[in-house]
């Protein structure tokens, strides 16, 4: 079940959670009408998988859970196996061996992003995350890893701007006094603000209105994104001449770029080019740089949808992760007691946590490790698609198939694990209790596509993760149950929503 779960959390077919058997069936009907009118589209010589329509057929007519039939198959056919969702073959890659050959070896043949309609006309291919292999998204990728390397050893030190955010962060925490909170939206609020020192040059309230308001914008449009119409619109773009419920999406649209636009608007404002305050300054003083240069893909549009895919990669992907540490910690005590111990040596209490600690502290650098590896966060990555017709492991995928990288088989591949199936911060320690990072470790992934902001996220993590097991001690508030270790798929793999316990910690030999 959970491999259907999971692929129908996959853009472009999100949807198809919501349909019942009669709505799947007149769906259907309409479908192949409108299919026997446009050409189908032909993907010869794919890996083995299940027949073209048994996925569909299984799901929602038998209503019976397709995995076993997965599971046969791809025991049969190896790592690499075709579903079709109706017309659409979809391929999954699974297990070190083979996500390592396509996304290294054969990296630039797996670069590609689906070619989504919605996407399309959302982004006009503008930006990173979405834009299809090419010149512009090579620019932009290159330029902003650039940009984030030097900030993060320039004056815009990312190490200063996280230990900034987590004191506040602390702070925060500390108001709640003794009582049990939901701690999502103040570390929310704590991770985006790194994101806006970066890229805007400042930090905001966390009940920030503007702010605010952009985070409420991008959540309903992801939302709105998993909708049936939305995603029908991608399948028959036709329905865009139609009013409905994907308008909405345009309208929300709009109204973020609004948003994004008054920022970098101020920004130009300002500028002034023996200083650059942020991400969108040196963007706008290269563009000024490459003014002369007509074949230049830094255009303010690209800026603007930059701006967007870091806010968006950025924020998710970093509170859940720290929602998972904590979570973690409170069920396993004596994990977090550890981690105590060699903060409590290593830094002791009077200065914060830096990273020239951290090749000190290989239990709790395993433990941050064990916290990504378990918590899985992205289990099927972002989807990917070919760029070409491409050889590979003795299969031919015909150039825009959708490929679908099973970051999750990897993250608990019996082969390359001590303990797969279990939270054990030992799967990053040898026998002396040094740290050691196995290859499979790829929760971001690998290749050209490979997660842009990994730095940052590992600093970030680290910092926040250690500065508040530094400061307090979280315990599991509810007597009457445990905590519930299985996520739910939301953008990312989530925990369910938690209530945390928190003491201060005194330091061992404080007075306070
Ligand atoms: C724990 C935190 C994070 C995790 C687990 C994570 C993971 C990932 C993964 C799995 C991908 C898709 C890679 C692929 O397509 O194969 C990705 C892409 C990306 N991430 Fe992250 N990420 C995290 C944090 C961040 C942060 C903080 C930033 C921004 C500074 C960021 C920026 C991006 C961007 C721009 C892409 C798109 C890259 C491209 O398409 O070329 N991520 N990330
Ligand atoms: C991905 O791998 C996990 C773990 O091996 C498995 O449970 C899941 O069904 C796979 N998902 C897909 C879509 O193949």
């Amino acid at each position: 079940m959970e491999s259907i779960k999971l692929l129908f959390e996959t853009a472009p077919f999100r949807w198809l959670r919501y349909l019942d058997p009669q709505t799947l069936l007149i769906f259907l009907a309409v479908v192949l009408l409108l299919k026997s009118v446009m050409k189908a589209r032909k993907a010869s010589c794919l890996p083995l998988g299940p027949p073209m329509w048994s996925l569909a057929w299984n799901t929602f007519v038998q209503n019976q859970p397709p995995d076993l039939a997965l599971i046969e198959l791809s025991k049969k056919h190896g790592n690499i196996l075709t579903c079709y969702m109706f017309w659409i073959p979809i391929v999954i890659i699974s297990g070190f061996q083979a996500v390592q050959e396509a996304l290294v070896h054969q990296g630039r043949e797996f670069a590609g992003r689906p070619d989504v309609r919605l996407f399309e006309d959302l982004t006009k291919y503008q930006g990173i995350i979405m834009a299809p292999y090419g010149r512009s998204w090579k620019q932009q990728r290159r330029f902003t890893l650039t940009v984030l390397r030097n900030f993060g050893m320039g004056k815009i030190a990312f190490e200063d701007k996280i230990q900034e955010e987590v004191r506040y962060l602390i702070e925060v925490f500390k108001t709640s006094n003794g009582q049990p909170f939901d701690p999502n939206s103040k570390i929310t609020g704590a991770v985006s603000n790194v994101i806006c020192s970066v890229v805007l040059g400042k930090r905001f309230h966390y009940g920030d209105k503007t702010i605010a308001q952009l985070k409420e914008l991008i959540a309903e449009n992801m939302r709105l994104q998993t909708t049936m119409w939305a995603q029908i619109y991608s399948m028959v773009p036709i329905i865009r001449h139609f009013p409905g419920p994907h308008q909405r999406v345009f309208e929300n649209q709009a109204e973020i770029e609004a948003l994004l636009q008054d920022f970098i608007d101020q920004h130009k404002d300002t500028l002034n080019g023996g200083e650059i305050r942020d991400f969108i300054d040196a963007y706008l003083l290269e563009m000024e740089k490459e003014q002369d240069s007509p074949d230049s893909c830094l255009t303010e549009g690209n800026l603007l949808f930059n701006v967007y895919d870091l806010f968006l990669a950025g924020t998710e992907t970093m509170t859940t992760t720290l929602q998972w540490g904590i979570l973690y910690m409170m069920a396993y005590p004596d994990v977090q007691e550890k981690c105590w111990k060699e903060i409590d040596k290593v830094i002791g209490h009077s200065r914060a946590p830096s990273m020239e600690d951290r090749p000190n502290m290989p239990y709790v650098n395993a433990v941050v490790h064990e916290i990504q590896r378990f918590g899985n966060i992205i289990p099927l990555s972002v989807s990917h698609s070919t760029t070409q017709d491409t050889h590979f492991m003795g299969y031919t995928i015909k150039k825009g198939t959708i490929i679908i990288v099973n970051l999750s088989s990897v993250l608990s591949e019996e082969t390359q694990w001590k303990y797969p199936k279990q939270f054990n911060p030992e799967n990053f320690l040898n026998e002396n209790g040094e740290f050691f990072k196995p290859d499979a470790f790829i929760p971001f992934s690998m290749g050209l596509r490979a997660c842009l902001g990994e730095k940052l996220a590992k600093m970030e993590h680290f910092l926040f993760f250690t500065s508040l097991l530094q400061s307090f001690e979280f315990y599991w508030p509810d007597e009457t149950s445990s905590p519930d270790l299985q996520g739910d798929y939301k953008v990312t793999l989530m925990p369910q929503p938690y209530k945390l316990g928190l003491r201060c910690r005194k330091a061992p030999d404080d007075e306070l």
